[in-house]
């Protein structure tokens, strides 16, 4: 690109930034025009790009060039109404225009100070949003809970295993990890099994509870409780146990109610996975499918599947989020601040994986979606 971008300059942004709109613009109308599957072979751009970045910039139209000629070729079109792999056409206007804010003001909220507003536009979202899916009350941040968006739902049911991993292990002591247990059904999602690997759960303690088309696949209550009480007569330490809201391959439901009692009576963590389908359970005739979500300890659900929001934003809700805290909290001298040191605040750094997070919270699809939901 010509002209000095070290600096933004308002006036070259502008007159680019109009460019590039109009070029998405351009994308969008001429979208069912193009194969939905890219029809380019492995390795294809190799041949088209040089081996090493150009010692002089290129023109911004050349850019833009090179875009249609060489990329939009490699492009799979997930936003073609042609398009029904994996989860069709998750972006919206409002998406788009709250994703180009959130890169406009190019904030990286991780503490309360480093963007009041990123922190707090957040939470306060997160409970509009737990509202309209009729949430209990412990998931908002007004009690001893709270919502946070996490990048993806693999992001999600790995910081809640970590939550109650280390919650059980302050109890019966680090050693015992070896003797922890997770419960799944055989439809569960693999970022579960993913995520064990990366909490040290053994993979000998990973029980996938088989499930077959006389429940539509979900996942037994009595098979679970049969499985706990071996591990507990083996000595095993019930640990976690995850239901899903619309399994990925056969979008079974799993009896919320039900499991959560076995969980808490045996002092599992519950977490239900509702990445895929519970954008679906605002609607009143689906929000029956989350009743039970009361005894969760953790939900999560995928706004950028179907709730018309841009990837990536994967909200999870949390009943202790001292859990979470305990567990991912980080001290770093270069990260003290007076409202983090008197505990004035939310720092959303101590809720996930990562230190550095966008400003997710400014995609207007989600509340102006919820603005239809309230209105
Ligand atoms: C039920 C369910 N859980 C988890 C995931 C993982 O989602 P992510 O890509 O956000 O990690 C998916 C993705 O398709 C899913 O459908």
């Amino acid at each position: 690109m010509e002209g000095d971008m070290k600096t933004m300059d308002s006036e070259q942004l502008r007159e680019y930034a109009h460019k590039m709109v109009d070029f998405i613009a351009d994308y969008y109308k001429d979208i069912e025009t193009f194969p939905v599957l890219s029809q380019v072979q492995p390795g294809y751009l190799r041949e088209l790009i040089p081996d090493s970045a150009p010692a002089r910039p290129d023109s911004f139209q050349d850019v833009l060039d090179d875009i249609r000629d060489k990329i939009i070729p490699g492009v799979t079109h997930w936003q073609s109404p042609e398009y029904f792999a994996y989860f069709p056409s998750n972006s919206s206007i409002a998406g788009f225009l709250g994703e180009m804010l959130s890169a406009g003001v190019n904030v990286v909220g991780f503490s309360w100070i480093t963007s009041p507003a990123a922190t707090e536009l957040e939470t306060i979202v997160m409970d509009w949003l737990g509202k309209a899916l009729k949430l209990p009350d412990a998931f908002l941040s007004t009690g001893h809970g709270g919502g946070v968006i996490q990048g993806t739902a693999s992001e999600s049911v790995l910081v809640v295993l970590l939550a109650a991993r280390d919650k059980i292990l302050r109890k019966v002591g680090e050693d015992a990890i070896r003797k922890l247990v997770v419960y799944i059904s055989d439809q569960t999602h693999a970022s579960m099994q993913k995520a064990c690997k990366i909490g040290g759960i053994l993979p000998r303690n990973i029980r996938i509870l088989e499930t077959d088309s006389s429940t539509e696949y979900a996942l037994s209550p009595e098979l679970l409780t049969k499985t706990i009480s071996q591990d507990i007569a083996l000595g095993l330490i019930p640990l976690f146990l995850c239901a899903t809201i619309g399994t990925t391959s056969s979008a079974a439901v799993d009896p919320l109610l039900a499991l959560g009692k076995i969980a808490k009576s045996n002092g599992l963590w519950f977490h239900v996975d509702a990445a895929y389908a519970g954008s679906a359970c605002i609607c009143p005739e689906f929000r029956p499918y989350l009743d039970g979500v009361e005894e969760a300890d953790s939900f999560n659900m995928n706004a950028h599947k179907f709730f018309l929001t841009n990837f990536d934003c994967s909200a999870l809700w949390v009943k202790e989020r001292n859990a979470l805290i305990h567990s991912l909290s980080t001290k770093a001298e270069y990260l003290e601040n007076k409202a983090s040191q008197e505990n004035m605040v939310v720092d959303y750094k101590d809720w996930q994986i990562p230190l550095g997070r966008r400003f997710r919270s400014c995609r207007t699809s989600t509340y102006s979606g919820l603005q239809w939901e309230l209105r």
